[in-house]
């Protein structure tokens, strides 16, 4: 055969191959509003950046007549390319063909790509679509998904992981965006479950849609096992962009540095904050009047809302957010708002982001339902995740630091480099009314007139204790700042830690509250 046949030859089976499940496969695609499986990757990545390995991989089960059946590339693209320039590895598993399902060459193929990614160093997309585990290969699809598993967790802490869920993510199948960095889902077209409708069905009698079972909605609010929450996929794949401009390639770079600018002068942030600490406020305004051109790119928006994380820029530069968030719960800390920040918190720690905590909250959250859902062991690892991290950690009490909450939200115990203080913080064990109803007991129930005493106790208290000044004596707080000294100050501290260097003892790994 002449060289121009080969070449021809080559191209009929690339076609054939790119045809993935045959047309009505794609039709039925199509008409649940998805892309197909190479679209998505076209339309994520930079145009023609895209190149992809393993076309023509093939399946090798013989069971159930599935040696009569011809999967083309085994129902999932693998390849590497380029997203916002920066280089990436990535997979899409084909709905169109056998249901996305992993048999053991398809469970090959993304093993093949985490791996490229491990030695390259650069970041992992997995756009997820599929049935989970193919039937008909048995124990083979279980061997694939644990040696996926285990890549995920090798990976963890070293490259970047994205998990993209655009279809069905079914069974064990969901254990891979679980061990990952970020997970992205898109309304009515994510489905995440360990058990499908049938089985609950099945087993405990009860109907559900595979939508409120575990829809993107679900996920998003509910469970907290998504991240990013969109209403399609084209808002989605900016979403991921967005996300990549804000992380470094891997563990050993910081992320990539943008031109500085102000924030907005909309933001004013003398304004924000109300003079009565019982009284709401929206902290993401304060995020905003102090970053980059007030940008701030939030993580898991719609779950544990009383606590706000996220990305933005001071001078160019990336940082982590963890701020309590007065509008809901008065930002209290409890079991989903702990475990929401600590994960963030190792997050930056792992991939040399700076961290900024801004701090206004009346403690941990009582009551039964909190401490029977373990708010003592989801509590602790907030603790443990600021204790452990190294990178440079900035603190700023706006207003509340009660109690535990006080140590918890990286305090100068917890070994935060700089923590200041707005004029109106109140640093104590607890608010003014609690302390004074407790301290001042006798002398309340002994008055006169009780409620004249214990307000007048109440104010004693605060003018002795619920200020900064207790705290900046003993050097807990390294200054008290005017509000609007804010951004210049975390600018000069961040500068000032560009070369931080700080150690723990060496160990195999300690043993987090996980
Ligand atoms: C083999 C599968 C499959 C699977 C789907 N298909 N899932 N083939 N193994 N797991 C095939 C279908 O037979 C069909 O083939 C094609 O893919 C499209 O599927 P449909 O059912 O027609 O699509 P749809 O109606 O959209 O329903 C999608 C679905 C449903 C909800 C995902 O297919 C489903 O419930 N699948 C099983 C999900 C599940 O229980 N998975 C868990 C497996 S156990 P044809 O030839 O007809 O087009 C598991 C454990 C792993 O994952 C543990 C690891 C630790």
């Amino acid at each position: 055969m002449s060289l121009k046949r080969k070449i021809k030859d080559l191209q009929k089976r690339r076609e054939e191959v790119l045809s993935g499940g045959g047309e009505k496969a794609i039709e039925k695609q199509v008409a649940m509003g998805k892309l197909t499986a190479r679209e998505r990757i076209i339309e994520l990545l930079d145009e023609d950046s895209f190149h992809e390995y393993d076309l023509f991989v093939e399946h090798e089960a013989r069971d159930f007549d599935m040696d009569k059946k011809i999967l083309h590339g085994d129902g999932v693209i693998i390849g590497t390319g380029r997203l916002y320039g920066a280089p990436v590895c990535i997979y899409a598993q084909d709905f169109t063909v056998a249901g996305g399902s992993l048999g053991l060459m398809h469970a090959r193929k993304i093993s093949k790509i985490m791996d490229h990614a491990m030695k390259m160093r650069v970041p992992l997309i997995g756009i997820n679509d599929s049935g989970g585990a193919r039937v008909q290969e048995g124990v083979n699809s279980l061997a694939g998904y644990g040696e996926i598993f285990y890549r995920n967790t090798l990976a963890s802490g070293v490259i970047p992981q994205i998990s993209v869920i655009l279809g069905p993510c079914a069974g064990g199948a969901v254990y891979s965006p679980a061990l990952t960095d970020f997970v992205f889902v898109v309304d009515k077209i994510s489905k995440m479950f360990i058990t499908g409708p049938e089985v609950i069905k099945t087993v405990l009698g009860e109907e559900i849609s595979m939508e409120d079972l575990g829809g993107a909605k679900v996920h998003s609010e509910i469970t907290g096992n998504a991240h990013f929450y969109a209403e399609s996929e084209a808002e989605c794949f900016s979403q991921i962009k967005k996300l990549i401009t804000y992380i470094p390639w891997n563990n050993t770079n910081k992320a990539k540095q943008f031109p500085p600018k102000n924030p907005k002068p909309e933001y004013k942030i003398d304004d924000i904050v109300p003079g009565d600490p019982k009284q709401p406020y929206d902290i993401i305004d304060v995020i905003k009047a102090v970053v980059d051109d007030s940008e701030f790119f939030e993580v898991q928006k719609l779950w544990a809302s009383n606590i706000v994380i996220g990305f933005g820029r001071l001078d160019g530069e990336t940082i982590g957010f963890v701020a309590n968030q007065p509008l809901v719960l008065a930002g209290v800390l409890d079991v989903d708002s702990s475990d929401k920040a600590a994960r963030f918190i190792r997050y930056c720690d792992a991939f040399n982001i700076p961290i900024v905590t801004l701090v206004d909250l009346p403690g941990y959250l009582p009551g039964v339902d909190q401490e029977h859902a373990g708010v003592i062991r989801h509590g602790a690892k907030i603790l443990y995740a600021y204790s452990e991290a190294t990178v440079p950690k900035i603190t700023v009490i706006l207003r509340k630091a009660y109690g535990g909450g006080y140590i918890a939200m990286n305090s100068r115990h917890l070994r935060a480099d700089f923590v200041f203080a707005w004029p109106g913080a109140e640093i104590a064990v607890m608010g003014p009314e609690g302390a004074a109803n407790i301290i001042f007991r006798k002398e309340i129930a002994s008055a006169e007139n009780p409620e004249e005493m214990r307000k007048k106790k109440i104010a004693e208290y605060k003018e002795k204790f619920a200020n900064p000044y207790v705290a900046a004596a003993k050097g807990y707080v390294d200054s008290v700042i005017e509000p609007e000294e804010t951004r210049r100050i975390l600018l000069h501290s961040i500068q000032v830690s560009a070369h931080k260097a700080e150690t723990r003892p060496i160990k195999k790994h300690g043993i987090p509250p996980f």
